[in-house]
């Protein structure tokens, strides 16, 4: 598939795409989804991609949403299909086995907050804005919202950005949590392919490992998330990596992860 709404490109090991959809605030139309889809597909399949950054092109927004200029014609059934194509995106990310960081460069807004918060974590420029204000047009967030927001920031407060559809600076969404770090607007983008080339270094087993198991963890009760971790601490040991990262500790040199699984 040749992209028409994102960019991809290859820095390192690290994939970076970009929405890129600049007019319209990188709204998510159906094309863009499919494209998103695509993308994350292909960084599934390449054993030579080991981090996914996402973004958005220019200087206004990561994503200001899901693209409201489709909704008019949309009947009851096709929104429905939107989402559930919206969702289907979102937990392919979630579900990626590498990590994905989602780097916020402006507006994070409805299907953008969703978005962002379906990526392991999230790296934001001070001039950031996030809000699911979806109840401003007389809907609720289909992407994810209700269910990832109320996890991240707790039900209260996700259902009062949800009801109130207000938006709140990078300074508050770190303070709730929400954001992992806050950069400077020319800085983040650096920084945050910083942190991910330094990621695609370690060994890329046990970043899949943490990933699944907090993912899956969290949703569980302590002791399941507790099984999960234990067992996924045996498995490490089956690896190179992990006798790897011991011996270069102890012989004091930098450790050559590999991400193989033999023992
Ligand atoms: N879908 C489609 N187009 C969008 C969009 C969206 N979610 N968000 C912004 N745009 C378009 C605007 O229609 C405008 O297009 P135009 O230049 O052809 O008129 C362009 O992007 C720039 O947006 P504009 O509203 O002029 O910029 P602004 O700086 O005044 O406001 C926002 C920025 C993000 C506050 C405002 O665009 C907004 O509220 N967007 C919708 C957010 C939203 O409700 N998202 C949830 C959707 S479910």
């Amino acid at each position: 598939m040749a992209f028409e709404n994102i960019l991809f490109d290859v820095q390192d090991q690290v994939a970076l795409v970009t929405i890129n959809r600049p007019k319209s605030l990188n709204a998510l139309n159906p094309a863009t989804l499919e494209e998103l889809g695509e993308a994350v597909r292909r960084v599934r399949q390449d054993d030579a991609l080991r981090i996914l950054v996402l973004t958005g092109a220019g200087d206004k927004a990561f994503v200001a949403g899901a693209d409201i200029s489709e909704f008019p014609k949309m009947n009851p059934l096709q929104a429905r299909l939107f989402a559930q194509k919206g969702q289907d995106v979102f937990f392919g990310l979630e579900d990626l086995p590498k990590p994905v960081i989602a780097c916020v460069n402006g507006f994070a807004l409805g299907g953008g907050l969703e978005l962002a918060m379906s990526c392991d974590f999230i790296y934001a420029s001070e001039k950031a804005k996030f809000g699911q204000p979806e109840i401003n047009l007389g809907i609720l967030p289909g992407f994810g919202g209700t269910q990832r927001l109320a996890r991240l920031v707790g039900r209260a407060k996700a259902k009062e950005l949800c009801m109130t559809g207000e938006m709140i600076d990078a300074a508050t969404a770190l303070q709730l949590g929400l954001v992992a770090k806050v950069f400077p607007a020319e800085t983040l983008l650096e920084e945050t392919l910083k942190v991910a080339k330094a990621m695609a270094a370690k060994s890329a087993l046990a970043l899949r490992a943490i990933k699944a198991v907090v993912d899956r963890g969290v949703d569980a009760d302590l002791k399941t998330g507790c099984t999960l971790e234990v067992e996924a601490f045996g498995l490490c040991f089956a690896s190179e990596d992990a006798r790897e990262g011991a011996l270069a500790f102890l012989e004091k040199r930098k450790p050559q992860f590999k991400g193989s699984f033999t023992a």
